[in-house]
């Protein structure tokens, strides 16, 4: 169950979060819990969740180790700072960034190389649905940026289907409708990596997850987690969305 804050808290606030949120959910053995807060979060947040079986993921990782790269936080300062995770591209990355399934290859690669796991995000835009290229482009993006791992590398991936028109428009996805995408994903790791890996694979589904969508959502046995935006900023929220 992971919460991305996108642009959202000061460290203040961060702190404030995790003090409502530690005794509700700090505990939570029936699954991993992870947020994902924005880079200058990143230390506070972790000093904030230790003692629980909560961890603490970055929200965009640089493909490189260091160098001329104005802008960019590495992996190595990212598990320095005490984090786990890191989302690869997101939608809003994508579409505001100019990341491309290139980038996102080599951002998960970077992550890997650096001991963090990388929680990658495919998923289409209305248009793409409307015009019924859906499965088109989760295979493309699968495709392009994840089949270039090695199947060493592809272990230690967590998917999040993340359809574009349901971030953030209070659109869900039904479960059904996140469930076929899950599966054609799951059919083209089961192509690539073989029907064991297919079958470990985690794949989150992300896009106005709410408390009251959670449970049937993950009653769907493709579902296998949740990225959580708007929501995972309210620690009652989250809280009650990681114990559905
Ligand atoms: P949302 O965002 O839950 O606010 O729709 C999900 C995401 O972008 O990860």
């Amino acid at each position: 169950m992971a919460g991305n804050w996108k642009m959202y808290k000061t460290p203040a606030e961060t702190i404030a979060f995790f003090e409502k949120f530690r005794p509700l959910a700090g505990q939570a053995a029936h699954c991993e819990v992870v947020i994902c807060p924005p880079f200058t979060n990143l230390a506070a947040a972790v000093e904030a969740v230790k003692g629980t079986r909560i961890q603490i993921g970055a929200q965009n990782i640089a493909w490189a180790k260091e160098g001329a790269f104005t802008g960019e936080i590495s992996g190595p300062m990212i598990r320095a700072a005490g984090a786990t995770h890191a989302i690869v591209g997101h939608s809003e990355r994508r579409q505001y960034f100019s990341e491309t399934d290139e980038t996102v290859l080599k951002r998960t690669q970077a992550a890997l190389e650096f001991g963090l796991a990388p929680i990658v995000c495919v998923g289409e835009r209305l248009e793409e649905r409307e015009a019924g290229k859906t499965e088109a482009v989760l295979a493309g993006q699968f495709e392009k940026g994840i089949a270039g791992l090695t199947p060493q590398q592809f272990a230690k991936i967590v998917i999040a289907y993340e359809p574009v028109w349901a971030i953030g428009t209070g659109k869900t996805a039904t479960p059904e409708i996140a469930a076929d995408a899950h599966r054609a994903i799951r059919g083209r790791v089961r192509e690539k990596f073989g029907a064991a890996a297919a079958d470990a694979v985690r794949i989150l589904y992300g896009g106005s997850v709410k408390p009251d969508n959670t449970r049937t959502l993950m009653a769907q046995p493709e579902i296998d987690g949740v990225l959580v935006g708007g929501a995972s900023l309210d620690p009652v929220s989250f809280a009650s969305i990681v114990n559905f």
